[in-house]
């Protein structure tokens, strides 16, 4: 075992840092309060391949690990939220599941664009009456032969109004149950393919988040995601994923919290001295560090059993939820530290603290997360093999 980081891996943190801090930190102010799409950001971000990172090369990805993943999203998280929302599920959600079970033909035709990001996909699964009880879709694909026809509505999708493919999870067959769930590719410009208002939000604010309407949508027999029934494992599976990186975007908020917070406190003085100089501050600072580094080895180490290929299910849900905990309570701790100014927009935290609450919710609540996690203790598995002989199911 041994916890130090690759030349490779230096050099990915280091980059979305630099990016960050330069090209993200100026007009985040503004673009939260506006809610105004980070488009140019976005296309940097295409740009320095951040939308497709896992994505093989002959897809057009960067062909990196889950660890490098995890270490761009920290440090764009640290900053915004918003853009890394945009990036997360575009890897994690649309990405990786089009590689992992597509077909050749849908890889060529879709993810190959997606993974450049000159397009962005969104994944569309949470309904009005469907958001933890994942397998309660109202959302129907009639088999019509040669097609499937698709109708429903689907809620609070992330890229729902800039990307050009969903990934869209429907019910064909409700006497099924679970097993009569199939997940479409389905492109916004078809006909039938309405886009609602834009969501305003407590954070991430800038991102664009949308209801979605689907009238008689005719979807092709081959854009289907696997065999028939596949559906709801395609949509459990990608998540398993996608949590990793949502708490990669926890722990982004929870370290920014902290960096800031430790910067103002020895700026800042207060009865003759710099805060950090006060024990109130100092244990503060000492709490948000340890927690912070414990809410890292998590989600590092979730990362690397995803890349190991051994089973990583309970171990995302771990990363997720502490992370996200950790985010919540860190980035309160940060507009305290920083008193009066906390509580205004220029000093960054409480756009952090707005943002952190949401990492609680998508992509399964911390309550599903310990569902997750207590089924796994229940079935008498470990949360984490320890070998790669433990495989439980390999991804
Ligand atoms: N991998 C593979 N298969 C899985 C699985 C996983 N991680 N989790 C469950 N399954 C399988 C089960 O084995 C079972 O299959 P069998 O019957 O063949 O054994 C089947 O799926 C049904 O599983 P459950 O009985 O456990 O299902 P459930 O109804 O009890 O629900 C749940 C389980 C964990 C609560 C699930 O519904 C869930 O994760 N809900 C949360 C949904 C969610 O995360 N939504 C996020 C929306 S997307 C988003 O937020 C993106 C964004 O825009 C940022």
């Amino acid at each position: 075992m041994h916890f130090e980081l690759s030349e490779e891996h230096l050099a990915v943190k280091e980059a979305a840092r630099e990016f960050a801090q330069k090209e993200l930190k100026p007009g985040v102010i503004e673009r939260d309060k506006n809610m105004t799409y980070p488009t140019e950001q976005v296309r940097k971000m295409a740009e320095l391949g951040f939308l497709g990172m896992m994505v093989s090369p002959e897809y057009g990805g960067g062909g990196m690990d889950t660890i490098s993943y995890v270490l761009a999203m920290e440090e764009i998280s640290k900053v915004d939220n918003s853009c890394s929302v945009i990036m997360s599920v575009n890897n994690s959600l649309v990405c990786w599941g089009l590689e992992t079970f597509g077909t050749e033909a849908q890889k060529q035709k879709y993810l190959t664009k997606l993974a450049t990001g000159e397009w962005i996909g969104a994944f569309c699964l949470s309904e009005p009456e469907a958001g933890s009880d994942a397998t309660s879709q109202r959302t129907t694909a009639i088999d019509m032969g040669d097609h499937y026809l698709l109708n429903g509505t689907k809620n609070w999708i992330t890229n729902g109004g800039t990307s050009k493919v969903h990934l869209v999870i429907a019910q064909t067959d409700a006497e099924k149950g679970h097993r009569g769930i199939n997940a479409f590719i389905v492109e916004t410009d078809w006909e039938g393919v309405q886009i609602g208002g834009k969501e305003d939000k407590l954070g991430i604010r800038s991102s664009d988040t949308h209801t979605i309407m689907y009238s008689d949508v005719k979807v092709p027999k081959e854009n289907r995601i696997g065999e028939d029934g596949f559906g709801f494992k395609f949509a459990m599976k990608t998540l398993t994923g996608g949590r990793i990186g949502i708490a990669a975007q926890a722990l982004g908020i929870a370290a920014g919290s902290y960096e800031l917070s430790l910067a103002y406190s020895q700026e800042r003085e207060a009865f003759g001295k710099p805060i950090s100089q006060h024990q109130a501050i100092a244990f503060k600072l000492a709490d948000m560090s340890v927690e912070t580094e414990a809410a890292r080895l998590l989600v590092y180490r979730a990362a690397w059993l995803k890349d190991q290929h051994m089973d990583y299910s309970a171990a995302s849900s771990m990363a997720k939820l502490y992370a996200s905990e950790v985010a919540m309570r860190h980035s309160v701790e940060a507009v305290q530290v920083h008193g009066g100014y906390g509580f205004v927009k220029e000093y960054h935290v409480e756009r952090l603290m707005r943002d952190a609450k949401i990492t609680q919710i998508y992509e399964g609540t911390s309550e599903v997360q310990r569902i997750v996690i207590s089924r796994t203790a229940l079935k008498g598995k470990p949360y984490v093999p320890v070998s790669k002989n433990a495989v439980a199911e390999k991804v």
